[in-house]
């Protein structure tokens, strides 16, 4: 594969072939992180970029070795979507003296040098769990309490579970009539969702009145949980959930979960732009963050027809 040269300016010279990008996709876990593969693919195919695409099956091990293998081959540009956000600061050097610009999409990494990459494209998830904490403080506003609330985790160390759940309690922290009753990882899967929802109900039974999980295929996997204990979720229990699959926001119709807080996986048109930009050698900004929205029953219905993922 041809080498790419930095430019004086900083930015890359754009080389008379395809710019080849290198992406190392964190995993396959859910609805939204498929979403965000074919998103990524038809994207790059539309721009006449070259895709080197990497699944790591959730393991940052994986992660380094993809990206060590996008280093020796040269590529223009890498993109990461880092699996936890902790430990990234070696592999980014080894990139660094390579000449390689970085772009981070969907979650953020620990670095004290914010040099180390260019930009990170994706959402506000502290922003995402706040959303979640304020319709279950306007749900539960005519109970007097005690409200017991559980939280379904995504993967431990991963940006969208630290700062989904520290929005959602910033936000209800300080109403004394909210108890935390409990919390377990799921990793952000429908089976997982099941078995510690099945976990979370043997132990704490008719005390949950409100489920916040971090995301959709893990909610999915709690109503067949609630279903199977004999309880009607989206009644006997308040379900909030993040993402806004199709699959979600059917059960929100049928009034299964009450609530989804929208996190767009659709990131493949803004990470070409941003690769097309970097080999122009344009300035980008730090962030690049998605706009947006919430959906209840009513939104639901309105945009299910047009929902691809
Ligand atoms: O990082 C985004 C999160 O990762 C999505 O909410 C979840 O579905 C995915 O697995």
């Amino acid at each position: 594969m041809p080498s790419h040269r930095v430019g004086q300016s900083g930015g890359t010279d754009m080389p008379s072939r395809p710019i080849v990008l290198g992406f190392s996709q964190l995993g396959s876990e859910s609805d939204w992180r498929n979403a965000n593969s074919q998103s990524v693919k038809e994207a790059a195919k539309e721009a006449g970029i070259t895709l080197i695409f990497d699944n790591a099956e959730q393991s940052q091990r994986k992660q380094f070795e993809a990206i060590r293998s996008f280093i020796q081959q040269k590529v223009d540009v890498i993109a990461i979507a880092p699996v936890v956000q902790s430990g990234w600061e070696g592999i980014l050097s080894e990139i660094q003296e390579a000449g390689i610009p970085v772009i981070i999409v969907d979650r953020t990494v620990d670095t004290a040098d914010a040099s180390q990459y260019v930009t990170l494209i994706g959402s506000d998830f502290y922003e995402e769990g706040q959303k979640a904490g304020k319709y279950v403080l306007d749900k539960m506003a005519a109970s007097t309490g005690p409200i017991g609330i559980v939280e379904l985790k995504g993967t431990e160390g991963s940006t969208p579970s630290i700062d989904r759940g520290r929005g959602f309690h910033d936000t209800i922290t300080g109403t004394d009539k909210f108890v935390f009753l409990g919390s377990e990882y799921a990793d952000f899967t429908h089976e997982q969702g099941k078995d510690k929802m099945r976990s979370l109900l043997y132990r704490l039974g008719g005390d949950i009145d409100v489920l916040f999980s971090h995301n959709d295929d893990m909610a999915l996997g709690a109503i067949e949980a609630m279903e199977e204990y004999g309880l009607q979720p989206g009644k006997d229990i308040v379900i909030v959930s993040v993402d806004g699959t199709r699959k979600a926001l059917e059960q929100l119709i049928k009034g299964k979960i009450n609530c989804v807080v929208e996190c767009n996986p659709l990131l493949g048109p803004n990470l070409m732009q941003a690769v097309n930009e970097i080999m122009e050698g344009r300035t980008l900004p730090k962030r690049i963050v998605t706009p947006e929205s919430v959906f209840t029953e009513v939104t639901a219905e309105r945009e299910i027809s047009s929902r691809k993922y």
